[in-house]
Parts: C-alpha cells; structure tokens; sequence
C-alpha cells in the first residue's frame, strides 16, 4: 500500500467527471487499498479516487471513531437511487480544501446502488453523517466541491486563500 499525494483545489483535475470501473479487477481493488491508506494519514473519513489524480468512480470510507475498529467502506461506480426530501445540516470539511469548513444542507437520507470490494452489487440506506459523506463523496466524482454550494463570494474567498497557500508550499530558499 502506498499513499498517494492528495490535490488541492484549484487544481483543474478535480473538476473533471470521473469514468465508470468496468472491471473490478486486482488493480481497483490495490488502488482501493492506497486510497484507504491516505485517506488514514490524512487523516479524513472519505476518499475519492479523483483526489488523488484517478478520474475513476471509486470511493473509500470509514467513519469509525478514533477509539473503535476500523471499518473501511468501499463504494465502485455508486449511483444515487432515493434522496430524501428531508435536509440535514453538517459542517464539512474536504481533504482537497485544507482547513476550510462550511455548513452544508444535504438530505438526510438516500439509498445507494454500487459495487463492493469484490465486484458484487449491493444496495445501502444511508443516513445521517454516512448519507452526508456518500453525497459528498459522489459529488468529487461529478467534479462537484463543498464550496461549490456556498455563495460566489464566500467561494471565490476560500479559492484564493488556497492558492496563496500552495504559492507559500511551492516557495523554496535555497
Ligand atoms: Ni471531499
């Protein structure tokens, strides 16, 4: 397993739609096990494929508590059946925008269709905090970022406070 270098919006890669896997092969499933490995040094509860320069519809998750046992959750190709019309409210936060937060209404309930770990089909109700990092999470694969539903302003804010970051990481003195 190896983790991988996370990109920071701006960063036009993370725009981009991802494709659907055709094949749940060995190379999906060790690109699933890097993701879940930097996702873990991160540390953060969800990955997309897409963050890490993969535009493929792959996601990993585990939203156990520090304390508690790993639980890694692996969703290829995920496809939103239901949404509920409901709204739940969580702050968010993304690997791909560093230490920015911002509430996001999100329905508090959907039902999922994608792909285990072994290829094989499968169907989950998610709600609360895991129906919340699905939609997330499905969003990168649309090129879709948190910020993405805040105001033009607030947006734009956040952007170049991030650019002026990555300028600062990429300065050397030599
Ligand atoms: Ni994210």
């Amino acid at each position: 397993m190896t983790i991988r270098k996370i990109l920071v919006e701006p960063d036009p890669f993370l725009r981009q739609k991802s494709k659907k896997v055709e094949k749940v092969d060995d190379d999906v499933r060790s690109l699933m096990n890097d993701m879940l490995e930097t996702m873990y040094d991160a540390p953060g509860i969800g990955l997309a494929a897409i963050q890490i320069g993969v535009a493929k519809r792959i996601i990993v998750m585990d939203l156990a508590k520090e304390n508690e046992k790993k639980q890694p959750l692996y969703f290829i190709n995920p496809e939103i059946i239901t949404k509920s019309e409901i709204d739940l409210t969580y702050e968010e936060g993304c690997l791909s925008v560093p230490g920015q937060f911002a509430e996001i209404d999100r329905p508090d309930r959907c039902k999922i269709k994608y792909l285990d770990y072994d290829g094989k089909e499968q169907i989950l109700n998610a709600q609360g905090l895991l129906a919340t990092c699905i939609q997330h999470e499905i969003d990168h694969l649309e090129g879709v970022l948190f910020i993405d539903y805040l105001s033009k302003l607030k947006r734009s804010m956040i952007t170049k406070k991030l650019s002026k970051q990555k300028k600062e990481l990429e300065r050397i003195v030599v």
